[in-house]
C-alpha cells in the first residue's frame, strides 16, 4: 500500500468513530494556548488523528508551506505522535550543536520493534551501548585502512559495470542506470563481506534474491504504518505490516547465514591483513565484556551484515540515479565534467579513486545533485530523550524530530537561484557534506550522522567518474533534457519516480 493510500485508508477506518465525536470535540480541536504554550507553533489538528490529512504524500514539499507560517521550528501531530520539524539552517544549527545529546534517540517503527529479537539496527538504536558497539563496528569497515584494502573490490564493482553496459551498448539498448547499479552493489556488499564472486545482471541467483529481499525489508520498514500513530492499534496490525516484514527479515537473514557458512567454511583472513573481507573483520571485533558481549553472536553478526546492505544500497542507488539525471539533464555540465577528466586522467588508462581530489568539478556536480536530492529528505528521524528546553520552547521527551534537509537546499535565504543544478557553487568555497555545513546536511551532523559517509564518498565518484569517462550518454528517442520526469516518490529514500534510461556509446578506453 502506498503510503497516499494508508492516509486515505486510515481517514476512512478513523472517520467512523470520529464522526461520532467530531460536533462535541470540535471545540477542542484547536490548540488549547495556555497548555502547549512553550511547545513550538503549529496547525491545529483534528481529534485523534491530529494533522495526518494534513501533511500528503510528499511532506517535504508541505513543511516548506509550514515553515511559511509558523517559522523555523514548528509542531505537528500525527495520530498519538508528536513531531518537531526543524526546517531552517540555523535551527539545525542549535540542534546538533547545542542539543545533540538529547536530540539523539530514534523512532522504532512498530513493524521492527515487534520483531521480537534482541538485536535493534543502528539507525532505529536507543542512544545506548548497543548502539555504540555497532557504530564502532561501522567505524572498523569505514576505517582509512579498511577503505585502503577494499579499493580492488570497488574497482571489480565499476568494471563489472561498465562491462554490463558495453554489451547492452553492442546491442543497441537503452540501460536502466538504478537496475545496472543495485545488482553492482549487491554483489559488491556481498564481495565486500564474503570474498564472494559476482551476480549476473539477469540472474534469479542469491544476488539478486539478496537485493530483492533487502528492497522489500527498506520498504516495509519506511512505509507509514498507522499502529506507530495509534498505539492501541498495534495488536491488530491492520496492514500486516509486521507479519511480513517478519517474513522478509527471516527469509533474508537465512539468504545471509548461508552466505556467512560458506565463507566460514573457506577459513578465517584469506590470506594476508590486506585480504581481510568484512567478515574477518567482525570475527576480530572484540566487544568490552561489560556492557556488551566480548563476541558477537552469529544472528547478531548476520543482523548487521543485514543492516549494512539494508542502509547501503538503496541511498546510494538513488544517488547515483539522481546525479546522472542532472548530468544529462544540463548538457553543458555533462561536457564541463567529461572534460575535466579527461585533462585531469585522459583516455589512456582508468579512472581511479585517487584521481577524485584533482576533479574538483566532478566533485561539485555530486555535491549539487545531493543538495537537490538528498536521499533521506528528513534525515532518519531522531527522538528526544528527555524533556528538552530548545529554542524558547519545551520539546517533550519522546517527540520525533524530522530535520527537513530537502527544504534547507533549497531555501533562498541561503542559495541563490536554489532550484537551478548549478555545480559553479560548490566551486572555490569550503562547503561540503561533513555535518559542519548546517544548510547543507545530505548524510546528517552530530553524533548520529552517516557512518557510512567515507565508503559512499569513494564508491558515489568512481562510479559517476567511470560512467563518464567510459560513454557518451544520451536520451531515449522523444525525451529531451526539459521532458525528463523529475518526480519524485517517497520509498526507503526519495526515489526519483520513473527509472532513468539512457543510451550510452562507448568511448575507446571501454571499448
Ligand atoms: C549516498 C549514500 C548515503 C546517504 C545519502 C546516506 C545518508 C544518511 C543519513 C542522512 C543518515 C541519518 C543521519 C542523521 O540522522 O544525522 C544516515 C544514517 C545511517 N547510514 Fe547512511 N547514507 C548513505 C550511505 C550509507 C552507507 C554506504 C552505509 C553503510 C556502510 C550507511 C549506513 C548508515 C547507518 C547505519 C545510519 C544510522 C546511523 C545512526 O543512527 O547512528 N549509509 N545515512
Amino acid at each position: 500500500m502506498s503510503t497516499n493510500d494508508m492516509f486515505i485508508w486510515i481517514a476512512f477506518l478513523l472517520a467512523v468513530s470520529a464522526s461520532l465525536l467530531l460536533v462535541l470535540l470540535l471545540h477542542s480541536c484547536r490548540r488549547n494556548k495556555t497548555s502547549s504554550s512553550r511547545l513550538p507553533p503549529g496547525p491545529p489538528g483534528w481529534p485523534l488523528i491530529g494533522n495526518l490529512l494534513d501533511i500528503g504524500n510528499k511532506p517535504h514539499k508541505t513543511f516548506i508551506e509550514l515553515q511559511k507560517k509558523y517559522g523555523p521550528v514548528f509542531m505537528i501531530r500525527l495520530g498519538a505522535m508528536n513531531v518537531l520539524v526543524i526546517a531552517s539552517a540555523d535551527a539545525a544549527m542549535e540542534l546538533f550543536k547545542s542539543h545533540d545529546r538529547a536530540f539523539s534517540n530514534r523512532q522504532l517503527g512498530e513493524a521492527l520493534k515487534s520483531l521480537s529479537d534482541d538485536y535493534c539496527p543502528t539507525p532505529s538504536s536507543a542512544y545506548g551501548p548497543i548502539w555504540r558497539r555497532n557504530r564502532r563496528l561501522y567505524a572498523a569497515i569505514n576505517s582509512r585502512t579498511t577503505i585502503k584494502n577494499t579499493l580492488g573490490r570497488r574497482r571489480q564493482f565499476v568494471d563489472q559495470i561498465i562491462q554490463w553496459i558495453l554489451v547492452e551498448e553492442k546491442a543497441g539498448r537503452s540501460v536502466e542506470i538504478r537496475h545496472l547499479t543495485s545488482v553492482a552493489l549487491t554483489n559488491l556488499f556481498r564481495n565486500l563481506f564474503f570474498s564472494k564472486g559476482v551476480t549476473d545482471l539477469n540472474s534469479t541467483s542469491t544476488g539478486n534474491e539478496l537485493y530483492r529481499l533487502i528492497n522489500e525489508i527498506g520498504v516495509l520498514s519506511t512505509e507509514a504504518n498507522v499502529a506507530d500513530f495509534f498505539p492501541w492499534l498495534r495488536k491488530l496490525d491492520p496492514q500486516n505490516l509486521t507479519s511480513r516484514m517478519k517474513k522478509a527479515v527471516d527469509a533474508c537473514l537465512n539468504t545471509i547465514d548461508e552466505l556467512a557458512k560458506e565463507r566460514k567454511s573457506r577459513g578465517i583472513g584469506l590470506s594476508n591483513n590486506n585480504e581481510k573481507d568484512y567478515w574477518d573483520l567482525l570475527m576480530d571485533f572484540e566487544g568490552d565484556g561489560k556492557d556488551e558481549p566480548s563476541k558477537m553472536s552469529d544472528r547478531h553478526i548476520n543482523w548487521f551484515i543485514m543492516e549494512v546492505f539494508i542502509g547501503s544500497t538503496d541511498t546510494v542507488i538513488t544517488s547515483v540515479e539522481w546525479i546522472m539525471t542532472e548530468v544529462v539533464r544540463n548538457p553543458e555540465v555533462m561536457r564541463k565534467a567529461k572534460d575535466e577528466i579527461a585533462k585531469a586522467v585522459g583516455y589512456n588508462r582508468k579512472i581511479e579513486e585517487s584521481d577524485i581530489e584533482s576533479l574538483p568539478y566532478l566533485c561539485a556536480v555530486i555535491k549539487e545533485a545531493l543538495r537537490l536530492h538528498p536521499a533521506a529528505p528528513f534525515l532518519i528521524p531522531r527522538s528526544t530523550t528527555e524533556d528538552t528546553k530548545f529554542m524558547g520552547y519545551i520539546i517533550p521527551k519522546d517527540t520525533a524530530v524530522l530535520v527537513n534537509v530537502w527544504g534547507i537546499g533549497r531555501d533562498s535565504d541561503l542559495w541563490d537561484d536554489p532550484f537551478t543544478f548549478n555545480p559553479e557553487r560548490f566551486l572555490g568555497n569550503a562547503t561540503d557534506y561533513n555535518g559542519r555545513h548546517y544548510q547543507y546536511l545530505p548524510f546528517g551532523s552530530g553524533r548520529r550522522m552517516c557512518p557510512g559517509l567515507p565508503m559512499a564518498h569513494q564508491i558515489l565518484h568512481i562510479v559517476i567518474g567511470s560512467l563518464l569517462q567510459s560513454f557518451d550518454w544520451s536520451l531515449e528517442n522523444g525525451v529531451i533534457p526539459e521532458s525528463i520526469d523529475m518526480n519524485e516518490k517517497v520509498e526507503m529514500s526519495l526515489q526519483k519516480a520513473t527509472p532513468l534510461r539512457l543510451i550510452p556509446r562507448a568511448s575507446a578506453l571501454a571499448v
